[in-house]
């Protein structure tokens, strides 16, 4: 069923038997990412899958102008940039669409999450309301082949640091759960999530407000000039949550000091390395407490989240995890693909024998939409 012959005809469709090969229309807009995939799999053989369509458009000049996510913002571009992407990919058949329903920011949120309730409404094909959490925990398993449950989500983002436990459902768990998989989150920030800290970090810098930017500079600078003290020294055994405020606070408090001091401008690059530094050990510490007494340094651990592209912070984890899985940088940050694969995870664990279609157009989007059990 071609979208643009649909439209034109204005034919509807619906067949709950799934063709083999199926393609999956994928749309991810939580935050300021536009991004839409069409993947064809086989609903009867796990892991096939071929990428037809794969496009995000970013908003750096937004990011840059406003000096952060400027949620209005972000939504006006997705209204303008969604309907170009879809009509770019319109020739290629669709049988399914999956779409990010929450967690995000929620007039971006709504953009893409109305225009995959429309679309699944006018074609009259099924719709999976997906939790973009759940995309970044288990994307990477379409790049590892034998990734077996349970194993562990390390999810560093802009808007979470979590580090989640996940294995199969047990027949306790909510049978009418949206999620595919129990998620027992184990560690979870208290305040500022990493990449926030990462993003704050790089403004107060005067730097351009991202990650990438903080650590690019961090490449030249000297992690150990600048002393951070790590939170939870105290309770170091027993404390699974991870914190990033107080370290902020405390890169204020240098760039304060170094300013009073007239110090040179290299002092950039050893702040920036030092913050670095103190962020991921401190992220380290935590995951390796949190895992490694209990479950050994051999359970499989996925980093996921745009946080993950960071170099200092995968090379810190492979010296303490044996199973370390990283997707490519493309597929860490926001994009479809993994919106996509949580929804074949979804038909491969056989969903679609519960699917009830009218149900599914009633769901709304949900910004707080929790990994834990709904
Ligand atoms: O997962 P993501 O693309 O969007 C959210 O769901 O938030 O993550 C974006 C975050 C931003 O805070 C960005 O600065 C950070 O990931 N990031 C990095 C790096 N690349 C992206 N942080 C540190 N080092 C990087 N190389
Ligand atoms: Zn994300």
């Amino acid at each position: 069923m071609y979208l643009r012959n649909i439209i034109a005809s204005g034919k509807r469709y619906f067949s709950i038997t799934l063709p083999d090969p199926c393609n999956i229309l994928a749309i991810e807009t939580s935050c300021d990412d536009s991004s839409v995939c069409i993947v064809s799999f086989s609903p009867n053989h796990r892991y096939n899958h071929d990428i037809l369509y794969y496009k995000t458009i970013h908003q750096e000049d937004l990011l840059v102008k406003y000096g952060g996510v400027y949620p209005f913002k972000a939504a006006e571009r997705h209204r303008a940039t969604l309907p170009l992407i879809l009509n770019s990919c319109s020739h290629i058949p669709i049988n399914v669409i999956a779409a990010t329903r929450g967690p995000g920011l929620s007039p971006c949120l709504a953009v893409g999450w109305n225009a995959a309730k429309s679309l699944s409404s006018w074609l009259n094909i099924p719709l999976f309301p997906i939790n973009h959490m759940e995309g970044h925990a288990l994307v990477a398993r379409a790049f590892t082949k034998d990734f077996l449950l349970p194993f562990f989500a390390l999810l560093v983002s802009g808007g979470h640091t979590m580090l989640v436990h996940v294995d199969k459902k047990n027949s306790i768990d909510n049978p009418n759960s949206l999620l595919t998989y129990n998620y027992n989150i184990i560690g979870n920030t208290l305040d500022d999530a990493i990449g926030e800290a990462f993003d704050k970090g790089a403004r107060m810098l005067g730097l351009s407000p991202t990650g990438e930017a903080l650590s690019k500079i961090a490449e030249n600078g000297d992690p150990t000039m600048f002393s951070f003290s790590l939170p939870f020294k105290q309770q170091s055994k027993t404390c699974t949550n991870f914190s990033f405020s107080g370290l902020k606070t405390e890169l204020s408090r240098h760039i304060k000091a170094s300013t009073d001091s007239n110090s040179n401008i290299n002092n950039i690059a050893d702040l920036a390395a030092s913050y670095q530094s103190a962020l991921i050990r401190h992220v380290v510490d935590r995951v390796q407490c949190s895992i490694i007494p209990k479950y050994g340094s051999s359970i499989p651990l996925i980093v996921s989240g745009g946080v993950a592209c960071n170099t200092s912070l995968k090379n810190a984890l492979i010296k303490q995890f044996q199973k370390l899985v990283v997707p490519p940088k493309e597929y860490c940050v926001d994009n479809a693909f993994m919106i996509a694969w949580v929804c074949m995870e979804k038909l491969w664990n056989n969903v679609l024998n519960d699917y009830d279609h009218n149900s599914m157009l009633k769901v709304d989007i949900d910004p707080l939409w929790s990994l834990k059990l709904d």
